[in-house]
């Protein structure tokens, strides 16, 4: 039988469950909540404790968890009552496990509908609550966890810049989405190249540039002949490595606003993690390193963004 992990934020004690709920403890699988029971507060607070941050669901409940997380989620962000921590802790729950299962199968539609169910609920938390996008980049990274959160800060951070200038709905969505999908090939590279994840850009080979670039195309062949991935989406994703002076993967030097914000970002995360620089010193390095590789006024409008959101301090 086939597990899908999920995040232990993702599901709140106290509500009926419509799914079988599994941990997987001393080597196996074991229903810890049955469909249409719930979990304790007790139970709940044990996982906790016990450090257990995964549940998985079997591939047959998939759907019935989608529905039920996506009750959850407009349920959470919509209450008054529930404060910011806790709908910021739930969003980054589902796009880590949207991240997370788009990145171990890559061809299952139940998966892409969660992430751009996680997008737009990531949006929609950084809309309106001034602390959120603070609060995350504020988070310590978890041991192994660095892709993943790199692709929501990255999704964070476009979709803000994105939405300060002025992009449209249907933008903001294909944004969010892109960029949390955007380098979901990286886990399956070769083991010896996968330190390249973790080399800063300028210290890159040709060589190096040629097997790290490939991430891109290859997300484009997991993506390419899903129907329900749109064309949009598909360009974002294999054009996330580009500059306007033509130095990535398609040589490409015009791009469009949105897939230059996504470059952009992307860039800026990843020297975060890559040159390990605080966020000042990662945007001044960037003013420097980067200029006539994204626009100025672009890299200027970032700045702001960066100062206004406290991202900086
Ligand atoms: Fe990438
Ligand atoms: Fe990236």
């Amino acid at each position: 039988m086939d597990y899908t992990p999920l995040r232990i934020s993702t599901v709140k004690p106290l509500k009926n469950l419509t799914f079988d709920l599994h941990i997987f403890f001393k080597d196996q699988y074991l229903c810890y909540v049955k469909k249409g029971e719930q979990l304790t507060e007790d139970k709940y607070t044990k996982l906790k404790v016990q450090k257990i941050a995964k549940f998985f669901i079997t591939e047959s409940d998939e759907l019935n968890y989608q529905n039920f997380l996506d009750n959850l989620l407009s349920e959470t962000l919509s209450d008054n009552k529930i404060g910011s921590d806790e709908k910021i802790q739930m969003v980054e729950g589902a796009a880590s496990s949207a991240v997370e299962r788009m990145q171990s199968n890559p061809g299952s539609e139940s998966a892409y509908r969660m992430t751009e169910t996680a997008a737009k609920s990531l949006r929609q938390v950084i809309k309106n609550n001034p602390d959120a996008l603070k609060k995350i980049f504020g988070k310590k990274v978890e041991k192994n966890e660095e892709l993943i959160k790199h692709s929501l800060n990255v999704c964070a951070l476009s979709v803000k810049l994105a939405e300060i200038m002025k992009c449209s709905e249907q933008e903001l969505d294909d944004l969010g989405t892109a960029a949390l999908i955007h380098d979901i090939a990286i886990p399956q590279m070769n083991k010896n190249d996968l330190p390249l994840f973790y080399k800063p850009r300028k210290l890159l080979s040709n060589d190096d540039k040629r097997v790290y670039y490939l991430h891109t195309k290859d997300a484009i062949s997991l993506l390419q002949d899903k129907p329900y991935v749109n064309k949009a989406i598909l360009e974002l994703v294999a054009n996330h490595e580009e500059t306007l002076s033509g130095q990535g993967p398609n040589k490409k030097k015009k791009l469009t606003r949105l897939e230059e914000i996504l470059a952009m970002v992307n860039n800026y995360d990843k020297r975060t993690i890559t040159n390990k620089t605080t966020p000042m010193q990662t945007l001044k390095d960037m003013m420097i390193d980067e200029l006539g590789n994204y626009s100025l006024d672009l890299l200027n409008e970032f700045k702001k963004v960066l100062h206004t959101e406290g991202l900086l301090d």
